[in-house]
């Protein structure tokens, strides 16, 4: 009887979403940049194909969390955006699918050093540098300095006064985690990391959350990649954009496929499209600010010239390795809970 009822219940809910015109989705992607460009992204590749896709905005680590969890039986098609160093984490666990995009051969440089590294499993898309913003008027109203360094934002004016991410969940935090550790060496980092937590007011999960705060006024300070205080400060807040002077780290931010995934020749589909001038001109139609891949696609009028930034020789080997990124996230939490 209760298989009976099962099916009935399973086939009535079928002819209600067949008669309401419903129909399946023929890809799913978790999406790791901003929500904007999420929704651009996804009306411009279902005009462009005619397919459905299900598409959902989620933080880096979620996403690999995500796709660890379900490496039986995923979901997800594909993974489109996020910081690169953990697509590379994901690749070297066997999760994903290894695939040469059709437009690989125009791509920037740097972004064909990465799918090599990623030994063809992951494609670069864009690159951002990784900063902080404050917010003018709040700096102005509270008669405080103006930061221009990682080391001034553990002075003790700033106490309660600056949003980052948290690097579990945020791809931009990993970023920043592995940035300090460059740029300091691992013990100072973590000396420094002990003397900033001691100033944060929240570790958000996503990590355009903080300068997003800092451009509401909510918070002063926001550790984010530059491109995102950039996109803040064009839509008119009065964020000034710091790139420290102690130098900085960046992203190659990427698209890869998910291994197992139940619609691969959609998802080769959705990865040339995202590779393509076209596919890459929705981060600027939907107000984003990284640097496209592809050397036949448009920068963004805004977009941070990152060839002026003081960068650190970002070692995406190093940092791309799930060893060191467990080693290093169970460090920042042991760090993070003795300063509280
Ligand atoms: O908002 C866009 C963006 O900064 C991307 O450039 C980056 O890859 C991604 O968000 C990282 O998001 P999160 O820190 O939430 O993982």
């Amino acid at each position: 009887m209760r298989g009976i009822s099962a099916f009935g219940a399973g086939a009535a809910l079928w002819l209600c979403a067949a008669t309401a015109g419903m129909t399946a989705p023929s890809l799913t992607v978790l999406c790791g940049v901003d929500e904007a460009w999420c929704a651009v992204m996804q009306k411009a590749y279902e005009a462009k194909t005619g397919l459905e896709i299900a598409m959902t905005r989620r933080s880096t680590g979620d996403i690999l969390n995500q796709i660890r969890a379900e490496k039986a039986a995923p979901t997800v098609d594909v993974w489109w955006g996020g910081t690169g160093d953990t697509h590379l984490q994901a690749g070297s666990e066997n999760l994903l699918e290894p695939y040469q995009p059709a437009h690989e051969r125009d791509m920037l440089p740097w972004a064909q050093n990465f799918f090599a590294m990623s030994g063809g499993r992951s494609a670069g898309i864009y690159a951002g540098a990784l900063g902080f913003a404050y917010n003018a008027d709040l700096l102005r109203a509270a008669k405080l300095p103006a930061p221009t360094c990682w080391k001034d934002l553990t002075d003790i004016a700033y106490r309660g006064r600056i949003q980052s991410g948290n690097p579990n969940s945020s791809g931009t935090a990993f970023t920043t985690l592995a940035t300090l550790v460059q740029l300091f060496g691992e013990e100072e980092a973590f000396r420094y990391l002990a003397a900033l937590n001691r100033n944060i007011e929240r570790y958000t999960s996503s990590g355009s959350a903080p300068v997003k705060a800092a451009a509401r006024g909510e918070v002063l300070i926001g550790i984010s990649f530059m491109h995102d205080a950039v996109t803040q400060k064009e839509a008119g807040s009065p964020l000034v954009i710091v790139a420290p002077c102690e130098g900085t780290g960046y992203e190659i931010g990427a698209v890869s496929i998910v291994k197992g995934a139940r619609h691969v020749e959609e998802a080769k589909r959705f990865v040339d499209f995202a590779l393509s001038p076209e596919g890459q001109a929705t981060g600027a139609a939907a107000g984003q600010n990284q640097v496209p891949s592809n050397a036949m696609a448009g920068l963004p009028l805004a977009a941070p010239d990152i060839s002026l930034i003081k960068m650190v020789d970002y070692d995406f080997a190093t940092f791309g390795s799930p060893e060191e990124r467990s080693r290093l996230l169970e460090r920042f939490d042991a760090v993070v809970s003795a300063t509280n």
